[in-house]
């Protein structure tokens, strides 16, 4: 009994084999549900799918759990009626644009080709600067930090040259001589790093982060340019994927309203488990899954994922960044695009910015402000109440002269809670170094392959990063289906320290 039933299994196991050699690419979806499922249908799914339309293969599919593509492109319509907006409560820049005759961001690509409403937002030229007794202008200390963070990319591009290990921000901001001491210097600093990576100079890299400015923004290290678009569409800025998706995606390409529960792996293909118990069967999965979600505990890989990978999916950071949004009767703030408040506590309601202001939705009554990180994560567990009175605490300390009127709307999105994201966007520790990134990215066996903003080396947490990352590892794995050309990214079983400890 037993002997019959693993030769059957065998046999299959041949025959199986065979039969997927000798089917084409519609046969086998004839079979199978698709030769690929793409799960996730943001940026990095929508890109794969049509880098591989791109390539000649059709039999995929796209599953998301949203009832619509875009990911963490999300909006909501705020504010009271008959003064309401589309605002994007995730991301609203497209970072870097162009430079005329050099790279171009390849989001501001899509945003130009379908038509999106963006205002260039002039982040260091057009700032307020406050502290708990009003405004006060330290616009030199804000200068300098400028300066200081140039200066650590700068540190960090010789530290790669010397193969020297990598370091926390905070470590090699102290390197480079700049030390904050006053609230108003610890903001500035803020205002140069938290507010782009999501997470404290402790936490983050001092060698990736500077690749991600540098590459983003430094047209001499081929970067895009140093101009930030902000979108205003109010259509949502989601609409330029979803716009470009319909240039090539087919309605039976796309399973929308699906969790994935639980993703089986062999040799011989995959199985997609949805929640509701539906089971989609295909030769390759591609996951786009934030890390975030990856490090939780509800979506199950069968077998467990490899110590290799499990190490690289827990060691990068899921930072949070999180907008909170005010609708008041009439503006009493700043006429700059932006406001930077320096509180004696680091990361208190550190960075505003009006919305109603001729470059943006002029008469909406609309200011924000953001934080992130761990201040991020306690927002989250707050009642929304308490959250709006603390910032509307803060904007009476901003304008000790006026008497803060109540908002007549207030809303922030809780990005960490999600389980479907677990987060904003992927920040890279001073612990994870270049190995432990090439196992994020790198698949498990031939059927599994990862990608997302955070698999990209140059561009973690943007946009981009997600573009770049989609494009590239459909295109790697359209000649393994093809097979023509197969190279399987390889992982490192160990990552090691270059020199042992010796104790
Ligand atoms: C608040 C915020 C601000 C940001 N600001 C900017 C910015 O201004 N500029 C910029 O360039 N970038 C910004 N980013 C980062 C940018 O949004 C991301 O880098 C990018 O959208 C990631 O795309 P992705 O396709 O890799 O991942 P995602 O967009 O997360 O796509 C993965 C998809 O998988 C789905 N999914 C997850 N789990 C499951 C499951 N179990 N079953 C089925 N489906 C599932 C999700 O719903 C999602 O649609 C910001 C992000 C946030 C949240
Ligand atoms: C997905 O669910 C939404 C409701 O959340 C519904 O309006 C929509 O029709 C569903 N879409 C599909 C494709 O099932
Ligand atoms: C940046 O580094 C240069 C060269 O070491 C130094 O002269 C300058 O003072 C630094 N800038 C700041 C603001 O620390
Ligand atoms: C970043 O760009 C600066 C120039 O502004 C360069 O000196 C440095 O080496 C770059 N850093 C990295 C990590 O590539």
């Amino acid at each position: 009994m037993r002997f019959s039933l693993a030769l059957l299994a065998f046999l299959s196991v041949v025959l199986g084999r065979t039969v997927d050699r000798s089917l084409n690419d519609q046969d086998v979806s004839l079979r199978k549900d698709a030769t690929v499922l793409i799960l996730g249908g943001g940026v990095t799914g929508v890109t794969a799918a049509r880098t591989f339309h791109e390539q000649g293969i059709d039999s995929f599919k796209i599953v998301e759990a949203l009832p619509q593509l875009g990911g963490r492109i999300q909006h909501l319509t705020f504010g009271v009626k008959g003064n309401e907006y589309v605002l994007e409560t995730g991301p609203n820049w497209v970072q870097g644009t162009e430079t005329k005759g050099g790279p171009e961001n390849p989001i501001w690509g899509l945003v130009k080709k379908h038509g999106l409403k963006t205002q260039e937002n002039d982040w260091t030229g057009s700032i307020t600067t406050y502290d708990h007794t009003g405004q006060v202008n330290y616009l030199d200390v804000f200068d300098d930090a400028i300066d200081q963070f140039t200066n650590l990319t700068i540190a960090a591009g010789e530290r790669v040259r010397k193969k020297l290990v990598d370091l926390s921000s905070r470590t090699g901001y102290s390197l480079v001589g700049a030390k904050p001491k006053t609230p108003q210097e610890a903001a500035s600093e803020y205002y140069q790093l938290d507010w782009e990576t999501g997470g404290t100079p402790e936490v983050s890299s001092m060698i990736a982060n500077s690749w991600a400015a540098n590459f983003t923004y430094d047209p001499d290290f081929g970067g895009f340019g140093d101009d930030n678009a902000m979108s205003i569409d109010q259509r949502g800025f989601r609409t330029f994927l979803q716009a470009e998706a319909d240039t090539f995606l087919k309605p039976s390409q796309l399973v929308l309203n699906s969790t994935v529960t639980k993703i089986k792996y062999s040799a011989s293909g995959v199985e997609v488990i949805l929640a509701e118990g539906k089971k989609l069967t295909a030769d390759y999965v591609l996951v786009t899954f934030s890390v975030g979600v990856l490090q939780g505990d509800n979506l199950v890989f069968e077998p467990a994922l490899p110590d290799w990978k499990q190490e690289a999916i827990q060691g990068m950071t899921m930072e949070t960044y999180t907008k909170i949004f005010f609708q008041f009767e009439k503006k009493f703030w700043f006429d700059t695009e932006m406001g930077l408040y320096a509180d004696s506590e680091r990361g208190r309601y550190p960075v505003w910015q009006s919305l109603d202001h001729a470059k943006f939705l002029p008469g909406s009554g609309i200011v924000f402000v953001t934080v992130t990180g761990d201040y991020s994560v306690r927002v989250e567990a707050l009642p929304d109440a308490q959250v709006e009175s603390e910032a509307l605490g803060v904007l009476q300390a901003m304008f000790p002269t006026t008497t803060i009127p109540k908002p007549l709307a207030f809303h922030f999105p809780r990005w960490h809670s999600d389980p479907l994201f677990r987060g904003s966007y992927s920040n890279w520790p001073p612990s994870f170094n270049s190995g432990h990134h090439k196992n994020l990215g790198a698949p498990v066996t031939q059927k599994l392959w990862f990608a997302g903003e955070a698999t990209s080396q140059k561009y973690f947490g943007f946009l981009h990063g997600a573009y770049f990352e989609g494009q590239n590892t459909a295109l790697a794995m359209s000649k393994c289906i093809r097979g023509k050309g197969c190279v399987i990214p390889q992982h490192i079983e160990d990552v090691q320290n270059a020199k042992p400890y010796h104790i």
